[in-house]
């Protein structure tokens, strides 16, 4: 395995274990509300700073965006990290979350991985070298059209600005498609359309610490990862759409009725 890779893995399979050993204490928590439903624990913080101490102890020189300490230094390579993807469940008990970790060589995503402590499966990807899931290679489906298809989502909970273009866009993909599902860790949505598992993803407001790791996942299980207009600008926009190539387009397509400038730019 590709040596960064090999350090970004020990370092989720640490916050992993600190997420585990909480997970039956959530009581105990000190939780703190960053704003409108969006809340952060004393374990989101642990977790990011035992992947960050691993990092910077290999690579002292690298950039680090982490989603609780936000941007630290500057340089060719740059770490984008999100502890705990899926707070709301986690604080709820509700086992579904998952550590997201990735790396960009000057813009590029390089590397990425999102590791489900619960399951202990660690989705991996490298530039050019496929995406695995322990070890093993995953591919994106060959469902051919939405008829049939499983799509992942996410609510818009916090910024609710585009609740109804949101809820337009639902509305049509329970009509077109064979079900909709929405997990709560977007990192983990991702790596599921990676992995077979879902044909597809959308949705809009994401973090660039939510989708990176995930999106090069799809890249390298052959699928495609665009934002709503189909430009490559999701982690800027945070606005994403995803899945196998047809797919993708074909949600593109059933999207487009809903799209007003400002989830277009
Ligand atoms: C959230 C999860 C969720 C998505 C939210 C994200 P967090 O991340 O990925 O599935 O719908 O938009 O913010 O806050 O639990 O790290
Ligand atoms: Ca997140
Ligand atoms: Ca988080």
């Amino acid at each position: 395995m590709n040596p960064m890779l090999n350090i970004a893995v020990r370092a989720a399979r640490n916050a992993g274990r600190i997420l585990l050993r909480y997970h039956e204490r959530i009581d105990q928590l000190t939780v703190r509300d960053k704003g409108h439903n969006d809340f952060v624990s004393e374990i989101d913080r642990a977790a990011e700073a035992i992947i960050i101490q691993e990092l910077r102890s290999k690579y002292p020189d690298h950039a680090i965006l982490g989603e609780e300490t936000g941007a630290q230094g500057q340089g060719d390579y740059e770490w984008v990290i999100d502890p705990l993807d899926g707070t709301t469940n986690y604080l709820h008990g509700f086992p579904q979350y998952s550590v997201s970790i990735a790396c960009k060589f000057r813009g590029k995503l390089e590397l990425g991985l999102v590791y489900d402590p619960l399951r202990d499966e660690m989705f991996t990807a490298g530039r050019g070298q496929g995406a695995q899931i322990n070890d093993r290679r995953i591919r994106t489906t060959k469902r051919p059209s939405l008829d049939g298809a499983l799509i992942g989502t996410g609510f818009p909970y916090r910024d609710q600005r585009h609740l109804d273009a949101y809820l337009g866009m639902f509305k049509v993909m329970i009509q077109e498609t064979a079900g909709l599902r929405r997990p709560g860790s977007a990192a983990l949505d991702l790596a599921y359309v990676a992995a077979g598992r879902t044909d597809g993803f959308f949705e809009l407001g994401l973090a660039p610490w939510d989708m990176a790791a995930g999106a090069l996942l799809i890249t390298e299980a052959g699928g495609t990862v665009t934002d709503l207009s189909g430009s490559d600008r999701y982690l800027d926009t945070g606005n994403i759409v995803a899945g196998n190539v047809k797919i993708h387009l074909e949600i593109l397509k059933q999207l487009k009725p809903f799209l007003s400038d400002n989830l277009t730019a």
